[in-house]
Formats: C-alpha cells, sequence, structure tokens
C-alpha cells in the first residue's frame, strides 16, 4: 500500500541486506516512522511491545527474527534459543509458531555455513506468499460484497463494520479482513466502514481509521459499544473481522470485543464473516477454549494515548489512581456464530467439514 504516494509494505530486508525494517505501529497515526532490527532481542522486543502487531505479521517479523539470529551465530543452540526467546513474545497467534516451525523445519538439515542465506531467503519467501494469500482473501471477500451490493440493486454504499485492525499493518500487504474492501473500493463498489475503535489499544481508531482514510475508503470511527446498536437499526450490511488463531473446528479467536459483535451480529442477522490466511488456522485444536489468551498490562486499560491541541502525542489516566485493571486481550467465538471463513482458497463453513474442504492436506 501507499504512504504519501511510496509503496510500502510492512516489513522489508534494509538496503544493506541483512537489517529488517519495520513500520513502528505504536506511533500511528500521529507519526509515521520506521524501526531497523538488527538482533534477534530487536525482533523479539519489536513483536512484544506490538512495534510489529497483526498475526500475519507477527509470524512474518519472527521469520526475519530466526533470519537475524543465523547471521549472529547459525549453529543449532542458537537457533534453539531464538525459537524459545520469539517464541515467548506473544501466546495468542498461532503465525508466531507456524513462522518458527517453518524456518526450523528448512534449516535445521541444513550445514551451519548454509542457513544463513537460506534463512534470509525463506522468510523474504514467508513474506511474498503472506503478500499473494492476503490479496487472494480479498478477491474471495470482494465477491461477497459484490454479490451483497447486487443484491441490494442501490447505489448505497455497502456499511461493513470491523474490530481491531485487520488491514495491511496486521499483514505483510492488503491485510486480511480489509483485503475485501480494499477490492471493491478499487473495483468502484461503494462501501463504508464502521471501524470499531477497540479499546484497549485503539488499533481500530488509531491503525484501521489510518489506513482506510489513507487509501481513501470512506469510514466512520464508532465506541465499541455502538455496533449493536447500528446493527438493530439496520445500519450494517455485513461484519469482517480478522482472526489470531482459529480451530480446526471452526472457533474463532480474535481481538478482545470480537465475541460481542458477532453476538450482535448474530441476533440482528447481519453476516459475518472471518477473512483468515491459512497459517492462522491452529489445525491442533478442536475447541477455542484451549486457545491461550493473553493477559496484558493493566496500564492498556487505565491510560490511553491521544495528541493534545499543541500537537503533543501524550499519555494520560483515565481511572481513579490505585484502580485494579483486567486485560485479557483475545476472545474466542464459537463456530456456530460465524457465518463463513474468507480463506486464499475460497469461502468455506466455520466448521471441520468446511476447513477440511478447502485444506485436505492439512486438516
Ligand atoms: O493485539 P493485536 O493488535 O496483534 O491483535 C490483532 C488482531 O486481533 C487482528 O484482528 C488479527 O491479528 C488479525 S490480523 C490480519
Amino acid at each position: 500500500m501507499k504512504v504519501d504516494g511510496k509503496d510500502y509494505r510492512t516489513i522489508w530486508l534494509s538496503d544493506d541486506g541483512w537489517g529488517v525494517e519495520i513500520i513502528d505501529q505504536t506511533k500511528l497515526p500521529f507519526v509515521f516512522e520506521t524501526v531497523r532490527l538488527e538482533n534477534v532481542d530487536d525482533v523479539a522486543r519489536a513483536i512484544k511491545y506490538m512495534l510489529v502487531r497483526g498475526a500475519p505479521l507477527i509470524g512474518a517479523t519472527a521469520a526475519y527474527g530466526m533470519a537475524l539470529a543465523m547471521y549472529a551465530d547459525a549453529s543449532d543452540t542458537h537457533m534453539e534459543a531464538a525459537y524459545q526467546q520469539l517464541y515467548a513474545t506473544r501466546p495468542t497467534a498461532v503465525n508466531l509458531r507456524w513462522a518458527l516451525d517453518d524456518m526450523t523445519s528448512h534449516l535445521k538439515p541444513l550445514a551451519v555455513t548454509d542457513r544463513p542465506a537460506v534463512a534470509y531467503a525463506r522468510a523474504a519467501e514467508i513474506c511474498d506468499d503472506d503478500v499473494q494469500t492476503c490479496s487472494s482473501i480479498g478477491d474471495h471477500g470482494f465477491k461477497l460484497i459484490k454479490e451483497l451490493y447486487e443484491k441490494r440493486g442501490t447505489d448505497a454504499p455497502v456499511n461493513i463494520l470491523t474490530h481491531c485492525n485487520a488491514g495491511w499493518l496486521a499483514t505483510v500487504d492488503w491485510g486480511t479482513a480489509l483485503a475485501p474492501i480494499y477490492k471493491a473500493h478499487n473495483a468502484g463498489i461503494p462501501v463504508h466502514v464502521w471501524v470499531d475503535e477497540t479499546r484497549p489499544r485503539n488499533q481500530g481508531a488509531s491503525l484501521t481509521a489510518w489506513e482506510l482514510g489513507r487509501h481513501g475508503v470512506p469510514l466512520t470511527v464508532i465506541a465499541d459499544n455502538a455496533g449493536g446498536h447500528l446493527m438493530q437499526e439496520g445500519r450494517v450490511d455485513m461484519c469482517i473481522t480478522g482472526t489470531d488463531r482459529t480451530t480446526a473446528s471452526g472457533d474463532v479467536c480474535n481481538k478482545i470485543g470480537t465475541y460481542l459483535k458477532a453476538l450482535a451480529a448474530f441476533d440482528n442477522g447481519v453476516p459475518f464473516y472471518v477473512g483468515l490466511p491459512s497459517p492462522t488456522v491452529d489445525w491442533t485444536l478442536d475447541d477455542g477454549r484451549d486457545i491461550p489468551i493473553e493477559e496484558r498490562d493493566g496500564d492498556e486499560v487505565t491510560k490511553i494515548q491521544g495528541k493534545t491541541a499543541t500537537g503533543e502525542v501524550v499519555v494520560v489516566e483515565i481511572v481513579p489512581e490505585g484502580a485494579h485493571a483486567g486485560n485479557p486481550a483475545f476472545d474466542v467465538t464459537p463456530s456456530r456464530l460465524v457465518t463463513g471463513l474468507i480463506t486464499e482458497r475460497g469461502v468455506c463453513d466455520a466448521s471441520k467439514a468446511g476447513l477440511a474442504k478447502l485444506f485436505p492436506e492439512l486438516a
């Protein structure tokens, strides 16, 4: 996607051919700043403190983390230590484990001297594949939006509600939930996006609103609590969210608050779709209740970042001093509430049979 007329992905190799560049997402929407990562500690910090975030991008960054680890020391011991360090950064997005397993399965059989070059090549491939995969998710989701638009037979925009940020910033490019929206917008179908602010970290208000706005997609940021009301009023045609881990039976784990939107959508007959690449499916789990839910620092709830009238970016307290805060970062939407999964191979039921039909070799 373009930022101020220049093409960007969310992660790329530095000009020197070994450092890795990312966009610091903690600074958006106020400042666009890139950061260079030079070793596995830098990468672990970037994932843990969410300079990069979003399941597919976490996986892609971890892949480059392994490449940087191999650049420093390609021994078995160092590979294992890097794997463990990166794996411990964030527990819920399964793309992290997927990417680390993929990297080590390519590297382990090789001679130590061959590992650095292969690691960089494989990390680049994982990134390129993610772009292609997300573009395909966009194509399949586009058909759903187009169908809905044509069925309604009016020129009014299709109103789509999304939660958190599952756009290009959460992947290498295109996004998952937002890819169909970009494709529809690019094809001239009028779309309007209800953007859940997504407390506590506000990925909707800060990231989704930023990237959709930069691309010219009409949007309205809403408080997290507004979605149900808008659905009751018939002002939401469909919901599309992303996911950090979906079980083999179609239970969808995503940013906290997704479940409540799925309940409201179900109650109001609003289709609720989830965009995901196949590395986000955890084929080892059947029950969403077995997914580890990340518990983050209560500071994310008690404080909020914003820009003052004088242009200063500040963090302020919003609760009484000493108030205790809990911060579960994800929740699970049972498959029965999900209308369909939009994958790179097409749209399927959120069920074991649905996923197995599209991915027989993985199920
Ligand atoms: O905590 P985050 O910002 O990493 O959570 C991101 C989400 O919940 C996204 O919806 C999900 O990763 C899908 S990304 C395409």
